[in-house]
């Protein structure tokens, strides 16, 4: 069996009119209506702990869209019982076959369910109609193909040399135990990718989306359950980090741990790997995707378009909730009053509200906890001498959780919101001496713990070249002339270093590569 190379899925744009916005907007309308309840999803039998918790619109926090049952650590334990239980079948099932599953659902994702988990991203997590698009549908359709992608030549791989009188093999094994997957609410393509990566490896996984994102997670559960997945293979355990992670850490048969969300999370997360560490039967694989503090970078010589641009749809596309998003930039002296008015212009442009008026493309930001903390920068610039604010600054609460599109001017470069991760629609600019072009390469280098995406915009090669040596290690994806966001999968395989994560490259054959535990045979004639 060969898998063709795949193509990324084309993207719908819903142009007014079109039947895709027809279809969607069906879907919104539908889905507005309901209130579902979320189940446990624990060796393919529904659970209900009758522990809930809410799912609310954050544009609209008012409305409630679903409940969703919590698991406590009891529930846990049995999820981690049923992924052990299904390891052996999933395991001996040949790898052809595990690949049809996952195939088959990026085609229901991409046919009959690319509506309603647009809309339930719409709903539950506030993006327009082309961030949802371009993430629950296309990106997670994605992830699913190229991965299959990944693993067949993966599995394909086999030592070179077989000399007369021997024969020598590696043998892909998935991990002995269970995978740990943790995942985020800002994109439901990773909240998708991060159990099935290790899973379409043969392992086996227990699942615990973010509280703030359970509901895209269970249609895609509920997709990847009518694609085929046997039971016990990913079981679906929403809750409070505490109870299902202590419970998962602790397991001597952790295997692995497939984390994107906060630092001081992942953080935490390796400090109870460490003091379990004698515990496990083997050294857990821990894969992690966390902060960034990305930057766009322009010399003397940008576009001044495309790097306008870049700025307003790095920094305020999905309300700056990208792991990628720009937050910080460097803008030279000579081009500031044009870049300043341009971005004025092209923010006052901009509209913001409920998520089913296809016009509005900053929508509410995730909670009230991401709102608290996103205002008090806002707040820390207006009230201090280094900083003004120069577009935007007003937030409101009252209905959802909106955030104006913020540009703070910083008159130090090592101001707070230049260094520290806001993770909202808020971009700190420096404007720099032109002549120190390469010094500020160098600040803009030491100014964060983070490494996760970079864009230098310039029409000098040479110059363009000493971004790139100069800022080597402070991007795991690094942009020449275009945004640090939108990543796609096959093309560009994401991650970062430094205090960004481990850097294993979602979306390649890198990351595959950890959910396997090769056994390499030689046997002699
Ligand atoms: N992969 C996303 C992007 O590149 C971020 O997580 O924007």
């Amino acid at each position: 069996i060969r898998v063709p190379v795949p193509e990324n899925e084309p993207v719908y744009n819903y142009a007014p009119g079109s039947p895709e916005r027809a279809g969607l907007k069906q879907a919104l309308e539908e889905m507005a209506a309901q209130k579902i309840e979320i189940p446990l999803l624990i060796g393919g039998r529904e659970v209900r702990t009758g522990r809930m918790g809410k799912v609310v619109m954050p544009h609209d926090h008012g409305h409630q869209l679903a409940e969703y049952h919590q698991a406590g650590p009891e529930e846990v334990k049995q999820a981690i019982a049923a992924a052990l239980q299904a390891r052996e079948g999933w395991q001996r099932m040949r790898w052809e076959e595990r690949a049809a599953i996952f195939l088959k659902a990026a085609d229901l994702l991409a046919t009959k369910y690319r509506y309603q988990i647009n809309a339930g991203s719409m709903l539950s997590t506030s993006k327009n109609a082309f961030q949802a698009e371009i993430d629950a549908a296309c990106e997670l359709i994605d992830f699913l193909r190229f991965n299959v992608y990944y693993a067949q030549q993966i599995y394909e791989e086999q030592p070179m040399i077989n000399a007369r009188g021997l024969w020598n093999m590696v043998q892909h094994r998935p991990l002995e135990g269970f995978v740990f997957a943790v995942t985020p609410f800002n994109f439901t393509a990773i909240a998708g990718n991060l159990p099935t990566a290790p899973v379409i490896m043969g392992n086996v996984a227990v699942w615990k989306p973010a509280s703030s994102c359970v509901y895209t997670p269970w249609l895609f559960m509920k997709i990847l359950q009518e694609a085929g997945l046997p039971d016990g293979v990913i079981n679906f355990v929403p809750g409070r980090g505490a109870d299902v992670g202590d419970v998962c850490l602790a397991d001597e048969n952790l295997a692995g741990i497939h984390f994107t969300g906060s630092t001081a999370v992942f953080q935490s997360m390796w400090r109870k790997v460490g003091e379990n560490i004698a515990n496990y039967k083997s050294y857990p694989r821990i894969v992690g995707e966390t902060g960034g503090k990305d930057f766009v970078f322009a010399h003397a010589s940008a576009d001044v378009d495309g790097l306008v641009t870049a700025l307003v749809r790095g920094a305020f596309e999905y309300q700056g909730q990208k792991c990628s998003a720009a937050s910080r930039a460097y803008i030279p002296a000579s081009l500031w009053p044009e870049v300043e008015r341009r971005l004025k212009e092209e923010i006052d442009r901009i509209k913001m509200g409920d998520v089913r008026d296809f016009r509005n493309l900053v929508n509410a930001v995730i909670d009230r906890s991401a709102f608290d903390t996103i205002t008090r920068y806002i707040d820390l610039a207006k009230d201090s001498a280094d900083a003004a604010i120069i577009a935007g600054g007003g937030y409101d609460d009252s209905k959802g959780y909106f955030i104006e599109p913020t540009v703070i001017l910083a008159a130090k470069p090592d101001f707070t919101t230049m260094v520290e991760e806001i993770f909202g629609p808020v971009l700190t600019i420096y404007v720099y001496p032109d002549a120190e072009y390469e010094q500020t390469l160098e600040l803009c280098d030491r100014t964060s713990p983070y490494a996760l995406t970079g864009a230098i915009f310039s029409q000098q090669r040479t110059a363009t070249s000493l971004a790139l040596a100069k800022l080597e290690n402070a991007a795991g994806n690094f942009y020449i002339n275009d945004k640090p966001t939108g990543a796609v999968v096959g093309q560009q395989p994401f991650g970062g270093g430094r205090a960004s994560g481990t850097n294993d490259k979602a979306g390649s054959i890198l990351n595959l590569i950890r959910w396997v535990s090769p056994r390499t045979i030689k046997e002699t004639f």
